[in-house]
């Protein structure tokens, strides 16, 4: 369990930062009911990562669509998911003009339903479908999700969910976005995440590089931990989060709890 001592630096160095960057994985969202990908009732401890390879995607459709459809899709349609206190922390902060953007892994939209405007999606969002023939964009809620594969309204080509597969390249501008924001930052909060995925997994060294605070807020050690982390706060971020925010200067300076 993480020590108050370490909560109470990590929220003295948080409230003097001028440019602070998250970079989030599942584990942010893991308090709005979404499961993790790896670790204990992680998706890939029931479902093969291999159906969200993009060759696959394209080889064996039908396979491939059935598994997204129920990870990603039945999911979000039978629970109510929204964000939770930690998502809603990282809005503030950027509101009080503190956090300069959330580098996000996941595809849940739910940074941005908190209210965080600045979110670079490393691993794009499934809120939307492409076309990769014809280049049309279409919003969810104008594709109709059924045990058969979308198709383009307008080419009648497959439609893909615009999130990442395994073998797809990262948007260029998230990936531009998120490197220039390591590169220009005084503390870089990791949340979240286990690090074991490329490119992604490279982003909070390069903030390390450039000399910023590494905090980083996980129930379990990541890759990160024993690497680049300098003050490592072991447990959940929805509890977490809320604990590093302390009153405005003037006030006694303990941490605020929810
Ligand atoms: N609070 C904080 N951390 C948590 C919580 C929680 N409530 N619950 C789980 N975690 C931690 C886990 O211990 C783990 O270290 O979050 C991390 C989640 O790691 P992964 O499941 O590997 O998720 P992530 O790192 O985001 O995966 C990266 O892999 O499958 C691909 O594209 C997918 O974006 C994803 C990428």
């Amino acid at each position: 369990m993480t020590t108050n001592d370490n909560i109470s630096k990590a929220a003295e160095i948080i409230s003097k930062a001028k440019k602070i960057v998250a970079f989030t994985g599942a584990g942010i969202s893991a308090e709005s009911g979404i499961p993790p990908f790896r670790g204990e009732n992680g998706i890939w401890n029931k479902y093969d990562p291999d159906s969200l390879d993009i060759d696959y995607y394209y080889r064996h459709t039908k396979e491939s669509w059935k598994v997204i459809k129920e990870i990603f899709f039945d999911f979000f349609n039978n629970n109510e998911i929204k964000p939770n206190p930690g998502h809603y922390v990282l809005a503030e902060w950027e509101k009080e003009g503190k956090l300069k953007c959330v580098i996000t892994q996941n595809i849940d939209d739910l940074h941005r339903i908190a209210g965080n405007k600045v979110v670079h999606e490393f691993h794009g969002n499934s809120s939307r479908f492409v076309c990769k023939q014809c280049d049309a964009v279409y919003p969810l809620k104008e594709i109709k999700i059924t045990e058969e594969p979308a198709l383009c309204p307008r080419c009648g080509h497959l439609l893909k969910p615009d999130f990442i597969f395994f073998g797809e390249g990262i948007p260029q501008d998230a990936y531009q976005n998120s490197v220039e924001a390591a590169n220009d930052c005084d503390v870089f909060i990791i949340i979240g995440t286990s690090g074991q995925v490329s490119p992604a997994n490279m982003i909070p060294g390069i903030a390390k590089r450039k000399g910023a605070i590494i905090i980083e807020i996980n129930r379990d050690r990541s890759l990160y931990t024993d690497y680049i982390t300098d003050i490592f706060l072991q447990g959940k971020a929805g509890e977490i989060l809320p604990k590093l925010k302390i009153r405005n200067q003037g006030s006694n300076h303990t941490p605020s709890n929810y």
